[in-house]
């Protein structure tokens, strides 16, 4: 029977109310475990109804019994970050709470909080013993959980990771991309190794070019401080952005377990750098609340990059993501050569097409040739699709329960080694010295138009969505 008692550090943020909660909620309805009581610790004054009303909106429908029972068993504590006190009242409050539901001390600390704070509060997590150093033959497990972007740049995630070593193992430093537990991300590898298909194909030899999609409709929604500081290189690229990049290119790993992936992630983003691209800005960015008024903060990013392997010379990669663009949608796009101009004496034939969709639907499409109806040698684009939820009669699961109930076995699949972390600030660092230009961009558009169009040209690519 698995039992957890989660402590959540940071519960009155954005991240709390819309994903962890609900998460939380799904992995109890799910029975995904079975005995478990939860502790929220932030800095403000909140009560859990509070909490629990900020997050009902994101859990869709609710069974009211079932939300009860899970507020029942929470409980919040305020807590000042860089004090010992609170953390010694947070630590007994933890041990009351597990005598009081007859749990043994499996405990999952979720640290939802900017990175600056990741070094005094694993400090401090140490000191008060609500989590120690994994002892051998112990029958309990502690984890703790990071929440990405793991720094600001590569030097603040080094000093980050010796800190959180000084107190714990690697083996219970989960350093966390909830990307990595969409359905759709996670069969990357298999979709690319397990069909003899696609892997003679994967390489420069069939393969024109790699569009990576990171669009959001969503704006700041009240994270102006957060955001300000990070943007969209540190906010979605340095992560989302490379993870996905680094899935797509990496070489058959020797095993598929989580060590063996990671090995390969490490190899293809060591070799990776953006070479040119643009960025961009929102109009009604600066008027946010918590934003700099004349804050130059990109919130979109459009990008080529190359990978300084084998099988990608000569192959960009793409990467466009932003915010308070024109619809959601996270989307990988392989689009392979034009067959040789034999067949027919202009080369009008669209190219193929495998496109990895992970939101909002979670499917995957061939786009290939077929005979246009009626007419002899005209040919039209057709996608043959795999819709996941359909499909599979099943709805798919919310990446953050998978994450909490991947990290409670155990599973070190979801999360990102620092090496990975590593490479992916270098790239990103490196952009300072590239000086793209930014562009103001209207909100619920695809971005800065004029500059997509000219990039598309100078690319000779054509953007999917
Ligand atoms: C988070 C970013 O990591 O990902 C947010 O901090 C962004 O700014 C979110 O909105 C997007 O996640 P998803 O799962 O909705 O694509």
């Amino acid at each position: 029977m698995s039992e957890c008692t989660f402590i959540i550090l940071g519960a009155s943020g954005d991240l709390a109310k819309r994903k962890l909660f609900p998460a939380l909620y799904k992995l109890v309805r799910d029975q995904k475990i079975q005995r478990y009581a939860i502790i929220g610790a932030a800095r403000d004054e909140l009560t859990v109804d509070d909490i629990f009303a900020r997050a009902e909106p994101f859990v869709g429908s609710i069974d009211k019994e079932l939300w009860q029972s899970l507020i029942g068993k929470t409980s919040y504590i305020q807590i000042d970050f860089d004090d010992e006190q609170s953390f010694s009242r947070l630590a007994s409050h933890v041990s009351t709470i597990e005598k009081k539901y007859g749990l043994a001390g499996n405990r999952l600390i979720y640290l939802a909080t900017p990175s600056t704070f990741f070094c005094s509060l694993t400090h401090q997590i140490g000191k008060s013993g609500i989590a120690s150093r994994n002892l051998p033959g112990s029958l309990t497990w502690q984890r703790l959980i990071y929440e990405k972007p793991f720094g600001l740049d590569e030097v603040s995630a080094r000093q980050i990771n010796e800190c959180i070593h000084e107190w714990f193992d690697e083996s219970q430093i989960y350093r966390v991309d909830h990307y990595l537990t969409k359905e759709l991300v996670s069969s990357i590898v298999l979709i690319r190794f397990t069909n003899i298909i696609f892997e003679p194909l994967w390489n420069h030899k069939f393969i024109d070019y790699v569009q990576i999609n990171l669009s959001e409709t969503l704006a700041l929604e009240g994270r102006g401080r957060y955001y300000d500081h990070y943007g969209v290189m540190r906010d979605i690229v340095q992560n989302h952005g490379l993870q996905l990049l680094s899935l797509v290119a990496m070489e058959l790993p020797e095993k598929l377990d989580a060590a063996k992936i990671q090995n390969e992630k490490t190899k293809v983003l060591e070799k990776t750098r953006i070479d040119d691209g643009f960025l961009g800005q929102y109009q009604g960015y600066r008027d946010e609340i918590d934003v700099k008024k004349d804050s130059t903060m990109p919130t979109f990013a459009c990008l080529k990059l190359s990978i300084d392997r084998p099988r990608w010379a000569g192959v960009p990669f793409f990467i466009k993501a932003g915010k308070r663009l024109e619809r959601k949608d996270t989307s990988i796009h392989i689009k392979f050569k034009n067959v040789d101009c034999t067949l027919k004496e202009s080369c009008v034939y669209e190219s193929d097409y495998l496109t990895i969709q992970i939101d909002p639907d979670a499917r995957f499409s061939l786009q290939l040739n077929t005979k246009l109806p009626e007419s002899m040698y005209e040919v039209m684009p057709i996608q043959l699709v795999f819709n996941h939820d359909y499909a599979l009669r099943t709805a798919t699961p919310e990446s953050y329960e998978i994450l909490l109930e991947q990290i409670i076995k155990g599973d070190q699949s979801v999360s990102v080694r620092f090496d990975e972390i590593e490479h992916a600030w270098s790239i990103v660092d490196a952009l300072q010295k590239l000086s793209l230009l930014s562009y103001d961009y209207q909100p619920l558009t695809q971005g800065p138009h004029e500059a997509l169009a000219q990039f598309a040209q100078k690319y000779r690519i054509r953007w999917r969505v």
